[in-house]
């Protein structure tokens, strides 16, 4: 070590490595700037997530098939997030964005797969299958470990006050408007019912799906919205347009 530049630094190093004050308040000062550097970009920033076209809030009638996911503890054994390996893409489609989920509350990503990813199973099956997988699982996958929920096609659904459900969720940031909270009831009633007449929903929720879900279009039940939000999930985005895709699409030269 015959550099004296070296033989400084070292010194200086040596002096406060063995003062333990002075290499606390060093420590400090290094945390402190790293600290910053990553927090403050935050209080500049509207939002974390690149927003992408086509994600809008739930519909009422989603939303309430959404509560009645949680409350049947569906994730427990289903994920709704495809992770962005090859495996689960090929599998399950497109890799799950986070613009995806940010009207979600809670989220539903879940990491426990009992059965399949659900992010991107809207429209993959037809209403009739859910209705009977939901009833009676084993007869559509013979060694399915699922449970049976027959009992939703019997319940009516509680429908509550859908206003105030939209409203609570406006608090949180899902942007819905006050038209949308007025309307909500009729919303929920018409998404189910073909027969009622849903108004300017389908451009409120642009592809909801407007149709009697569970087969019997006397009775709006807890199976409706349960469909309704299951046929939804992962069919607002285009990918073949959204922009995180488009390398992708680039790259297998499509
Ligand atoms: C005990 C774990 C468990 C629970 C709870 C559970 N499932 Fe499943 N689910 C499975 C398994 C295993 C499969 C795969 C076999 C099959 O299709 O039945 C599955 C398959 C599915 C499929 C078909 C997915 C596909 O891509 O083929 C859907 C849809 C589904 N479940 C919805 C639900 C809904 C909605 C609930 C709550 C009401 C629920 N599951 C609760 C275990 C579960």
């Amino acid at each position: 070590m015959t550099d004296p530049v070296v033989e400084e630094t070292v010194k200086g190093h040596k002096r406060l490595e063995r003062n333990i004050t002075l290499l606390a308040i060093g420590t400090f000062v290094t945390v402190a700037i790293g600290g910053l550097v990553q927090i403050t970009p935050l209080f500049y920033l509207e939002n974390t997530i690149e927003e992408v076209e086509g994600v809008r809030p739930y519909s009422p009638l989603e939303q309430a098939g959404r509560d009645i996911y949680i409350r049947e503890g569906c994730y427990v054994c289903h994920s709704q997030m495809v992770r962005p390996f090859r495996d689960e893409v090929e599998r399950y489609g497109p890799y799950s964005l986070a613009a995806e989920s940010m009207y979600d509350h809670p989220f539903q990503w879940g990491s426990k797969r009992t059965g399949p990813d659900l992010a991107r199973v809207g429209g993959r099956y037809s209403d009739e299958w859910h209705v009977q997988h939901l009833e009676d699982p084993q007869s559509v996958v013979p060694e399915s470990v699922m449970p049976q929920y027959g009992f939703l096609k019997e319940t009516e659904l509680d429908i509550g006050d859908p206003a105030a459900t939209l409203t609570a969720l406006r608090r949180v940031g899902v942007p819905y408007s006050d038209e949308d909270i007025e309307k909500a009831e009729a919303d929920m009633l018409a998404q189910a019912n073909p027969e009622l007449d849903p108004g300017d929903l389908a451009e409120r929720y642009p592809k909801t799906q407007i149709r009697d879900f569970d087969g019997n279009p006397a009775k709006l039940t807890e199976m409706d919205a349960l469909i309704a939000y299951l046929q939804m999930l992962g069919t607002l985005v285009d990918f073949e347009s959204a922009a995180p895709y488009e390398e992708l699409a680039e790259e297998k030269g499509r």
